[in-house]
């Protein structure tokens, strides 16, 4: 059958492996990824540095999207899969010691009264937990939520994703989800008003929607309106949580409370697929209470002995390096820097986000320039992706790995470990600084990166 071996698989050449990329996975995902160079095969990683096989060293910025806020394969966490790699990793027919301790460890940083946990494999999947555990607990269908939002992108948690780009293929999808204006408080009452809404499910800051923090206090007038007309509050903190803003979890910022937090990326340390949400004992009774209701939402790998050991060392080694201050000085540091780059070029229309959670606007490039200079060929992916040929520069000329958030393509998205070190935060200004300013324009920025393109087509 001449099935490849795990060995061979690592001696692969870049050539090959995007030559399976191509044949086997998604060949429309490697040409975009060619076109802004993320088409590239790394070796190595370890906290903010990835190599690749000549041991050129590249800065991430990108951070797994939230999902390394401990920075790769740190060591507690690769330790302690390593310690219970001799338990039974699946048994569904046994109380795993794990998932139980890591709920407890959960139920005491999370704030307010939040105690029992779902854990299942990624953010969708903790998305679609809670918006079935909200249904159910209430007796109500209805779900409000935001403009501009990420979710995922399973059929549930894309039904209450706010960007039509993802939606429109797949309808219908599920029935009562309603899309309100992000931070327009205004809109949320007249939605809940009529006390059929079983959930208001809201990021503390979008991070997909380009990195939006909503007007301060929002986020408390949205408790206290939930509280108000009997409809459970979702907090999404799958990226904003575990430090990544300045707090444990964004939502402490405004000391609001959720009835009910979902949380992943970082939750499994950067080495295990791990998703939760996390709520109290009074709506967990309510909904699952009782024999009969406790096998209704359940996951086959939910609570796995290698994914919740990752969790609680990933848990630990969070607290234990104080990542939450980390990020939020961190943050303070670079985004100051940021924003005296944005006084010198204009080219930046924005600097924004809270700890290390940051979005960097570029003004668009929607000028026709690059239709003319790529004879059409280009303009409408240029304009879409603007960012991204500035992520690509960062990557080409720089070894810094960044990229753009999804729902908004001219927000690039810079999200590195907690623990990244001052000299990295300075390289990633210096580079900025270097590409802007060798780009006077938008001509010249545009033109590189066609000329780059062009070469690799
Ligand atoms: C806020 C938020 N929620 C949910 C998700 C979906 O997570 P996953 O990709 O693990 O399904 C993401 C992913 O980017 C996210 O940022």
């Amino acid at each position: 059958m001449g099935l490849t071996t795990i060995d061979e698989a690592l001696e692969l050449s870049e050539k090959e492996a995007k030559k399976l990329h191509k044949e086997y996975l998604n060949p429309g995902l490697v040409s975009i990824m060619g076109l802004i160079g993320f088409d590239k095969v790394y070796t190595y990683a370890e906290g903010s540095i990835i190599k690749d096989k000549e041991g050129k060293e590249f800065i991430d910025f990108l951070g797994g999207y939230g999902a390394l806020n401990l920075g790769h394969n740190h060591s507690e966490v690769l330790a302690a899969v390593e310690k219970v790699k001799k338990l039974p990793n699946i048994l569904q027919a046994s109380l795993g010691v794990l998932p139980a301790v890591l709920a407890k460890n959960l139920a005491q940083i999370t704030p307010g009264e939040l105690r029992r946990s779902f854990f299942c494999n990624s953010g969708a999947e903790a998305v679609e937990g809670a918006l079935k555990l909200a249904r159910i607990a209430t007796g109500k269908e209805k779900i409000v939520y935001c403009e501009g939002s990420f979710h995922g992108k399973t059929l549930g948690a894309l039904s209450v994703t706010g960007r039509e780009k993802y939606k429109k293929h797949f309808q219908p999808l599920i029935p009562g989800c309603q899309s309100i204006p992000f931070g327009d408080i205004e809109s949320l009452e007249q939605k809940l008003k009529s006390n059929d809404t079983a959930a208001f499910i809201v990021e503390c800051i979008q991070g997909e929607g380009g990195i939006i923090v909503p007007p301060t206090g929002y986020l408390k007038l949205a408790r206290e309106l939930c509280t108000k007309y009997d409809t459970l509050l979702i907090i999404d903190e799958i990226q904003t949580g575990l430090g990544r803003t300045g707090k444990m979890f964004a939502c402490e910022h405004e000391e609001v409370v959720p009835d009910i937090m979902c949380l992943a990326k970082s939750l499994g340390g950067g080495i295990a697929p791990l998703g939760a949400y996390i709520t109290t004992e009074k709506i967990h009774d309510k909904a699952y209470g009782g024999m009969e209701k406790s096998l209704l939402h359940t996951s086959t790998f939910g609570g796995n002995t290698y994914a919740a050991a990752a969790g609680v060392a990933a848990l630990q080694a969070i607290i234990n390096e104080d990542l939450p201050q980390q990020a939020y000085e961190k943050g303070e540091y670079l985004i100051n820097k940021l924003k005296e780059l944005q006084n010198r070029y204009p080219i930046i229309k924005e600097v924004r986000g809270k700890g290390l959670m940051i979005g960097l606007e570029l003004k668009s490039a929607n000028n026709g320039i690059l239709n003319t200079i790529s004879g059409g060929k280009l303009d409408d992916l240029a304009n879409e992706y603007f960012a991204s040929l500035v992520a690509g520069k960062l990557l080409n000329d720089h070894n810094i790995i960044t990229a753009y958030t999804l729902n908004n393509p001219n927000v690039i998205r810079i999200e590195p470990p907690l623990n990244i070190s001052y000299q990295y935060l300075d390289k990633l200004v210096y580079a900025l600084e270097k590409i802007f300013n060798q780009s006077q324009s938008f001509i010249k920025l545009a033109f590189d990166n066609v000329k780059h393109i062009y070469k690799k087509s």
